[in-house]
């Protein structure tokens, strides 16, 4: 410290005011903020915070000689990952932040890795095609996935079983960390039997069981997403309070026989444009008797449509990689068209930080 003081007083350092210095950031900003998740992919790639996680406080020359990096690659990695925050740097030292530390570091339980790849292989393969998706109303962003037949990204996987397992497990981790939020909702201690519609590989029907005693969940989505469900159910010992049904939702007015249960929509509902939304909470109702709730659990953007960043990333993602319809919803739309076909809302319970909303309806 005192050196850099001693070395300032050698010479002036002035400011030169820039006019457009505000204008200029922000757009700098929007323009250049892929290259941060550039840095975060690479930084995965090479494995840079399991290292720093077993050695913190390292030098850029251990880490250069741990990662096998020229020391000027070292220092450029070093550059970029820093200034996102997610390594922190001491005097000549580097170590994980604690995000890092907690989401990207493959032996943690709440690793975000695979969802990291997932994010580079796939939806940064396909945003590129944002314009003419815009142009033509629908996803011309998968086609690098070839297809004879297939629309969505979703029957793309189906085809193709190295991207569909990418996906299964992209979705895992976030769940595993989506579904926390939902573990202490008074609403869920009241209920015994739950149809999670697009339950996708079973995290959330096993954390809700984990934490519910008295619940049941029947996972319905397709069918080699039920078999992964099934095997998850079956590793957490669940077997018996966790089935599966191969169901495609929206083709069906009937989804299982005739039974009493609430119905969760975790991650799914956005897939869809508001009329099939409505059908689909229509449908919903016949299940929903007595004291039992609809529960949607999702991604919602601002009542304004100015927002957030999830809001706005997965609404892109939607119509320019998965299905080509759907966007992350305001809640007000949600609850517009559940009143329109017959709930009331009890509860909205908001989780701001990462831009979720739980929706709680009955069945008037
Ligand atoms: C984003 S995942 C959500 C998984 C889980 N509910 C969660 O919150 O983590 C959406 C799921 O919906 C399923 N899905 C989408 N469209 C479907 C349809 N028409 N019929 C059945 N399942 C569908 C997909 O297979 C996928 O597993």
């Amino acid at each position: 410290m005192k050196k850099k003081e001693e070395k300032s007083m050698e010479y002036a350092i002035k400011n030169i005011n820039y006019e457009n210095a505000q204008d200029w950031k922000k757009v700098s900003n929007v323009i250049n903020a892929f290259f941060n998740s550039n840095a975060l992919f690479s930084a995965c790639d090479l494995n840079l915070f399991k290292f720093l996680d077993n050695q913190p406080n390292c030098t850029l020359s251990n880490i250069a000689k741990g990662l096998g990096l020229s020391i000027y690659s070292t220092r450029v990695l070093m550059l970029s990952i820093t200034n996102t925050g997610l390594v922190e740097k001491e005097g000549d030292k580097y170590c994980n932040s604690s995000a890092a530390s907690s989401l990207l570091v493959s032996e943690s339980p709440n690793s975000l890795l695979s969802w990291v790849k997932y994010m580079q292989l796939i939806s940064r393969e396909s945003i590129g095609y944002y314009t003419q998706s815009l142009k033509d109303s629908t996803n011309r962003g998968n086609g690098f996935i070839e297809s004879q037949n297939a629309n969505s990204i979703y029957e793309r996987f189906d085809e193709k079983i190295e991207f569909s397992s990418m996906f299964n497990n992209a979705m895992k981790s976030l769940s595993h960390n989506l579904v926390k939020p939902l573990i202490d909702i008074p609403e869920f201690k009241n209920i015994s039997n739950l149809i999670d519609v697009g339950g996708g590989g079973g995290e959330v029907a096993v954390t809700l069981c984990q934490n519910y005693e008295n619940l049941n969940v029947t996972i319905l989505d397709k069918k080699n997403t039920c078999d992964m469900a099934l095997e998850n159910a079956k590793k957490h010992g669940l077997s018996l309070r966790i089935q599966c049904r191969p169901v495609d939702i929206i083709n069906s007015t009937k989804w299982i026989p005739e039974q009493e249960s609430s119905v969760l929509m975790s991650h799914f509902i956005s897939f869809f444009e508001p009329d099939e939304i409505r059908k689909i909470y229509t449908i919903a109702k016949q299940y929903i008797k007595n004291n039992n709730k609809l529960f949607i659990w999702d991604t919602m953007s601002n009542d304004n449509e100015t927002g957030d960043m999830t809001a706005s990333r997965l609404s892109m993602y939607f119509l320019n990689t998965a299905t080509g319809r759907g966007m992350a919803y305001p809640a007000s739309e949600h609850i517009d068209i559940l009143k329109s076909v017959g709930y009331t809302i009890d509860t909205i319970y908001d989780v701001d930080p990462i831009e979720h909303k739980l929706i709680v309806a009955s069945v008037k």
